[in-house]
């Protein structure tokens, strides 16, 4: 059984796809503009609280939980407890990925399209096409379409060689291009004004939405509370040290984010632009800071390309997480139920690509309030499944993992190749047993009295 499902190559390439599948769209994308709208510097410094504190435990607790039964969610929570309820927990972590490649994959088209339009619009048209290109649905769904065709590829291959390799050559290229971005960004006028947003907390912003925006954007950054790091720790041998791998992925995911905010808020002060302009931001900041630049179209062009390929990594994890469930507990053939989620992802994604404008339903949907989250469909999509169900599951994983499973029993698995872990066995127990449940648990009973739905 466990030479079919195949291991990761080495701890490194193991290390880069849990990267890949963390790094995406959620870093660039999704980290500015939710950084954006919840007023700066205080919210970036409640995120790195909640990834220190619950998002780098609770990875570690995902991972022990694969590799002690080399199965997929599901099955592993079957194993301990023979097919009670707590499957489920599995389960929605499946609908909550289905849920999130849906609205993701719109924005991966969007990304892919502004690929071309880098390179053969001229600047200043750029500049002012968001709205316009979001409104024309057919072009923007073809892009959605092609792009969910390309995940469907490389899951329908097989993850690991497909990921492992992409992300060896991408993560450093990407890193050294938003690194020139940032020094061009930082030397246009009024730019400290956007570092000085970023940089100086104004504790005062600190509120209700901002703690659950942070909360959510934590586990969403690091691909948490579905039992995708599950999966994915049930490809390693016992011989990778797990504690270490995870601290490495938490840095790599949280430093990428950060350079991203480098980049647009600076951009975005220089240019008198609102941060709080939600999804469409770094649609609109980006082409204008290439529009600006020499030789932008070509800069651009090979930013969206790197974007694209980020995202992808990303989606391909998503979609591996129904498919391996579906492949393993269901005897269902890869090849069949690759197309079949990929078709059913799409139509549950279409209301979300029509949502920027083009069909008012969608655009005003509102079914989630104000208070938390944007009106359209998109954005209350993404609410619903990338903050809410997945906070949900990493809720009742950790106590699944704590206390049915048992922390103990947790991190004897860690330890079998742990390096440092040991000294720190004790704090991340009560962590795991705790604090995440207490932490997120309180969050929880707040957004549920916000929307009314108790
Ligand atoms: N972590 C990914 C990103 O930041 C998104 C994602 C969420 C991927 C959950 C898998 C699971 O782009």
């Amino acid at each position: 059984m466990k030479d079919d499902r195949g291991h990761w190559g080495s701890k490194i390439g193991f290390i880069l796809a849990a990267s890949g599948s963390a790094i995406g769209l959620g870093n660039i994308w999704r980290f500015p503009y939710i950084t954006g709208e919840n007023g700066g510097a205080a919210f970036v410094i409640v995120y790195l609280i909640f990834v220190l504190l619950l998002g780098l435990p609770y990875m570690l607790a995902e991972f022990s939980l694969g590799r002690a039964f080399q199965l997929n969610t599901v099955g592993s929570i079957d194993k301990i407890t023979n097919k009670s309820a707590w499957r489920y927990v599995g389960i929605l972590g499946i609908i909550t990925s289905i849920g999130i490649l849906s609205f993701y994959g719109v924005i991966s088209g969007w990304t892919l399209a502004y690929v071309f339009k880098t390179l053969f619009t001229e600047g200043q048209v750029l500049i002012n096409d968001f709205s316009n290109f979001v409104n024309n649905p057919y072009y923007e769904i073809l892009l959605y379409a092609i792009f969910l065709i390309f995940t469907a590829l490389i899951v329908y291959k097989g993850v690991e060689a497909g990921i492992e390799k992409w992300c060896k050559i991408l993560m450093p290229i990407l890193m050294v291009l938003l690194i020139a971005l940032i020094i061009y960004a930082n030397l246009l006028p009024n730019s400290e004004l956007g570092l000085k947003f970023y940089l100086m907390p104004d504790f005062g912003k600190i509120n209700f939405k901002t703690i659950v925006a942070a909360l959510g954007q934590a586990f969403f950054s690091l691909s948490l509370g579905i039992g995708l790091m599950v999966t994915f720790g049930s490809y390693l041998p016992k011989s990778t040290n797990m504690f270490s791998s995870a601290i490495y992925i938490v840095f790599f995911d949280a430093l990428i984010a950060l350079l991203a905010g480098f980049i647009i808020f600076p951009a975005l002060f220089s240019m008198g632009e609102n941060p709080a302009s939600g999804p469409s931001l770094v649609f609109i900041i980006f082409p204008k800071l290439f529009a600006q630049m020499p030789f932008g179209n070509i800069v651009g062009a090979f930013f969206f390309v790197l974007l694209s390929i980020a995202a992808l990594t990303s989606t391909v994890s998503l979609l591996e997480v129904p498919v391996s469930y579906f492949v393993d507990e269901k005897k269902i053939s890869r090849k069949k139920i690759v197309w079949i989620m990929t078709i059913v992802v799409f139509v549950i994604g279409l209301p979300s690509a029509l949502s920027q404008g083009t069909i008012d339903f969608f655009t005003n949907f509102g079914f989630i309030p104000e208070s938390l989250t944007s009106q359209d469909f998109l954005s209350q999509i993404s609410f619903i499944f990338g903050d809410l169900l997945l906070t949900i599951g990493a809720l009742f994983l950790s106590i699944f993992i704590g206390w049915i499973w048992g922390a103990q029993k947790a991190a004897e698995e860690i330890k079998i190749s742990g390096g440092k872990f040991y000294k720190f066995e004790k704090i991340w127990i009560f962590l795991i047993k705790y604090i995440i449940p207490i932490i997120v648990v309180l969050i929880l009973i707040s957004i549920f009295k916000v929307t009314g739905i108790t």
